[in-house]
């Protein structure tokens, strides 16, 4: 039995959007991830990812709910406390570009990461430690003096990679992290991210929008929509078997590299303006081991 690093239970972030209105981004999540386990979060744009994954590291204070990180239960600990934890909770962000400071050197920009947690030691060993940092995410150390847009989009989302890795994380949220880049570099990211995991032990929480490269990284997937969780199996069981029509409408976007399967794939049009999937009244049943399914209560 593996332990689990990071427990979810009952998570909610509303934001107030005025005139007395609350948006539900996440409306109550569980879920839970084992040590060196990757968990994929997918669903579409504005279905509450991004929010899900902010309020786990506590960038945003929950409406409700709880975060056990090691069994610590992270909305309780002091200001103080929460920044000795973040170190070991990290995020790599969808646009390496935007989450780069164009002012800092590569060795400014994991350097600071380094300093924030009193990590750097002397300018010797942070240099160092910067380019030990730079060839374990494959790139070349002799451009640590280089700035941002000297490099490529897949090339950035590498030092934004190291940047993440400086401070020794246990656990990574991958925002989705290749869903900016083209398709030939996408997967040589998704690589490196595995290599890494192998490596340094790590569990990583993969937040994409479409299922086709969530299934080469995650144990387990969990599926996002309207800020619920409506299913979460292993990996293969959901490719195989995928039971909520919203999974299945996810499922029948990917595009499958035969024409003559792909021309007589079926794609369902999702359409939940009346309410179809009828979610304030359902909750996640396990209809086979592991495999969890949003049902009518
Ligand atoms: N800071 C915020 N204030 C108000 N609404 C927000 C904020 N951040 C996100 N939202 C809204 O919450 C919903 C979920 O957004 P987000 O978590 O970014 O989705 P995703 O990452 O799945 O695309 C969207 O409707 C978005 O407009
Ligand atoms: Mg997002």
């Amino acid at each position: 039995m593996s332990e689990n690093l990071i427990e979810v239970k009952g998570l909610k972030k509303y934001f107030n959007v005025g005139s007395g209105n609350m948006l539900k981004a996440v409306n109550d999540i569980s879920f839970s991830i084992a040590k060196g386990e990757t968990l994929g979060l997918v669903g579409e744009s504005g279905c509450g990812k991004s929010t899900a994954g902010r309020t786990v590291l506590r960038l945003y204070e929950p409406t409700g709910g709880s975060v056990h990180f090691e069994g610590t239960d992270i909305y309780k600990l002091s200001p103080q406390k929460m920044k000795a934890m973040r170190r070991d909770m990290q995020m790599i962000f969808q646009d390496p570009y935007a989450s780069l400071n164009p002012r800092f050197t590569v060795t400014d920009i994991i350097g600071e990461a380094l300093d924030i947690h009193n990590m750097a030691g002397s300018k010797k060993e942070r240099k160092k430690r910067v380019e030990d940092l730079l060839d374990m995410v494959g790139l070349n150390p002799d451009h640590a003096t280089r700035y941002p847009h000297e490099f490529s989009g897949g090339q950035r989302q590498r030092i934004g990679i190291a940047r993440a890795l400086a401070v020794n994380p246990k656990f990574i949220i991958c925002d989705e992290p290749i869903s900016a880049l083209d398709v030939s570099i996408q997967a040589q990211v998704v690589n490196l991210l595995k290599d890494l995991q192998n490596r340094l032990g790590l569990t990583y929480l993969f937040i994409a929008h479409d299922l086709s490269m969530v299934k080469h990284i995650s144990d387990r997937v969990a599926v996002m929509y309207l800020g619920r969780i409506v299913e979460l199996a292993e990996s293969e069981e959901l490719y195989a078997n995928p039971l909520h029509p919203y999974t299945k409408t996810l499922l029948s976007a990917i595009p499958i590299p035969d024409p003559a399967i792909e021309a007589n794939k079926k794609r369902i049009v999702l359409d939940d303006t009346n309410n179809n999937f009828n979610l304030d009244n359902s909750e996640l049943v396990e209809v086979s081991k592991g495999h969890w399914v949003s049902m009518p209560k």
